[in-house]
């Protein structure tokens, strides 16, 4: 029997190559060349399946070059890549990749948190540059973390996961806002309460975004939304570009309207908006929430069983559109 025929569109651990290989007709681009939206189509031709890194847009135009194509495969937790419609209309099945780095990147949030809000890349590039002359009581004075009110917006598995470090290791109060309110049993074991989106921004010692992307949610914090928030607070995103209007958020540094940001994610990212590079109170970080050795393999993995299952006919664990499988599409 023919094995499907799969393209892995970015280098990924090599073991995980070995074990697609055992299931598919794999071409992959191990070489990590960057390949246009051209090349990328052109790669496809015929093949069935995708593993995507959460990078490629996968929209209408390209299903309608690609017709064989049947499912992509994200080793990533957002889809913001998807065009979800348009991939149901086509019965074209998207996967994504929870849980696994759930803890690893809600560790990063609060490496940005601390980093950001004790201020520790504006020491070390002051040390760095030979600025660090004598002590001084007041030299590069930050905010408390431990005691003080961490505010979530958006709280699935990561927003927990923050809520949980900040509530038992940090001893802060935790507050947050969602789509939905968590279980009570859920509060509690998190320590955290919801709260309006307007009592979040006023309250929040240090805000935490980890909502999806989606039309809804873009710009969700913006002028208006830093214009409420405490002038010592600090903003941090971990979960998409678009969520901040970046323009406004380096124009409210700068003005010091809020003390300090830390960022992995940007809009237009590998791009960084220029006003968050001339400020100094936001730590930048090139979008490595999940980047350690054993996360970033448990995610290739995921994406893998997601292709193995779905070509093997017993479902996909991670459908972004399970309508598609459920055969409700036509
Ligand atoms: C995710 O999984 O969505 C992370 O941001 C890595 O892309």
């Amino acid at each position: 029997m023919t094995k499907p025929s799969i393209l892995v569109c970015r280098a990924v651990d090599p073991k995980v190559i070995e074990r697609l290989e055992q299931h598919f007709d794999v071409r992959s681009n191990q070489a990590d060349e960057a390949w246009s939206r051209e090349k990328l189509i052109a790669a496809l031709q015929g093949r069935q399946g995708l593993f995507a890194t959460g990078g490629e847009r996968i929209d209408a135009d390209l299903l309608k070059a690609c017709p064989q194509l049947r499912i992509c495969a994200n080793m990533s937790v957002g889809f913001n890549n998807f065009d979800v419609e348009a991939m149901t209309a086509q019965g074209v099945v998207g996967t994504n990749a929870p849980g696994v780095l759930t803890e690893t990147t809600a560790d990063f949030g609060f490496a940005l948190l601390l980093a950001a809000a004790r201020r520790v890349s504006e020491g070390e590039r002051y040390l760095r540059a030979g600025q660090w002359k004598r002590w001084q009581y007041n030299m590069l004075v930050g905010h408390d973390v431990h005691g003080s009110t961490l505010g979530i917006l958006g709280m699935g598995r990561i927003g927990q996961a923050l809520a949980r470090r900040g509530h038992l290791g940090f001893g802060m109060k935790v507050i947050y806002h969602n789509r939905s309110r968590l279980e009570a049993s859920v509060e509690n074991e998190t320590g955290a309460r919801y709260v309006s989106k307007d009592e979040l921004l006023r309250n929040a010692d240090h805000l935490v975004l980890v909502l999806p992307y989606s039309n809804a949610s873009h710009h969700a914090i913006g002028a208006s939304e830093l214009a409420l928030m405490k002038s010592s607070a600090t903003l941090i995103n971990i979960a998409r570009g678009g969520i901040v209007d970046d323009a406004a958020l380096a124009q409210a540094l700068r003005a010091k309207r809020i003390a300090a940001a830390g960022l992995d994610v940007y809009e237009g990212e590998p791009a960084v908006h220029p006003g968050l590079l001339a400020v100094p109170n936001v730590v930048l970080a090139p979008h490595i929430g999940s980047a350690t050795g054993p996360t970033r393999l448990a995610m290739a993995n995921l994406a893998a069983n997601n292709l193995i299952d779905f070509f093997h006919g017993d479902g996909p664990p991670n459908p972004v559109n399970p309508e598609v499988l459920n055969g409700l599409v036509a």
